[in-house]
């Protein structure tokens, strides 16, 4: 509609004899390009199903998280939303601006955790001790095993939050992470190499209390191919 508004516009300039300069200044063309990078913003939920039948995660738990997931992407579009009309409008300078600001890291990072997080799932296998991470996670950590105990030893941490194995793009290094809620701990341009949700919601549906036993499942599904394709 909006593209068919800009043609007639464009169609009327041409012919009224303002030509190109006046299309180029065209207010109407400035919106419309605003319209489309407004557009390309909004964020689309990835659809998970195929881990559906997963060994140790039940059909319920793993829906309820999908659902939960689905909350983060809606709410992280409101939040684009919202904060852009209210600079449109020049709401910037005020406390209502400053708490949806805030709150953006966290509804950002809770969608994009859960979308590492389920796509580093539905493996089999363990991981293949020829493999680039494998041998990177021996050389950083003294042993597989080493890394494996650590990495378990942060998911079991008390609190709500995300056991990340972060490699840090200047020294190549693997980190493991604890990340306290979605947003407070990352350090600064890692990338995300293995991504454990540990908050009570990805577990307490099959497990209960038992998070070492959900640590224990998630372990035997990793999908350690697509982990490794994020190394650098
Ligand atoms: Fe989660």
């Amino acid at each position: 509609m909006m593209q068919m508004m800009l043609l007639n516009r464009r169609h009327f300039l041409n012919l009224s004899g303002f030509g190109v300069i006046s299309f180029l200044f065209d207010p109407f063309k400035i919106s419309f390009a605003q319209a489309r990078k407004e557009e390309k913003m909004a964020y689309t939920a990835k659809d998970f199903g195929r881990l559906l039948g997963m060994e140790g995660f039940s059909e319920t738990l793993l829906k309820n998280h999908f659902t939960l997931y689905q909350g983060y992407v809606t709410n992280t579009n409101k939040l684009n939303d919202t904060l852009g009309q209210m600079a449109k409008e020049g709401k910037v300078g005020i406390p209502e601006f400053a708490e949806l600001k805030r709150r953006f890291g966290w509804e950002f990072n809770g969608m994009r955790l859960h979308e590492y997080y389920f796509e580093n799932l539905g493996g089999k296998g363990g991981p293949v001790k020829t493999g680039n991470l494998y041998k990177k996670i021996s050389q950083d950590f003294g042993s597989y095993e080493s890394w494996e105990k650590e990495f378990k030893a942060v998911g079991a941490m008390r609190g709500i939050g995300w056991a990340v194995l972060y490699q840090d793009p200047l020294t190549k290094g693997l980190l493991n992470v604890w990340i306290n809620e979605h947003d407070t701990g990352h350090p600064a341009g890692c990338t995300p190499i293995l991504i454990l949700d540990v908050f009570e919601h990805a577990f307490m549906i099959d497990y209960g209390l038992k998070r070492a036993d959900y640590i224990e499942a998630f372990f035997k599904n990793i999908d350690w191919k697509g982990a490794e394709g994020r190394l650098k």
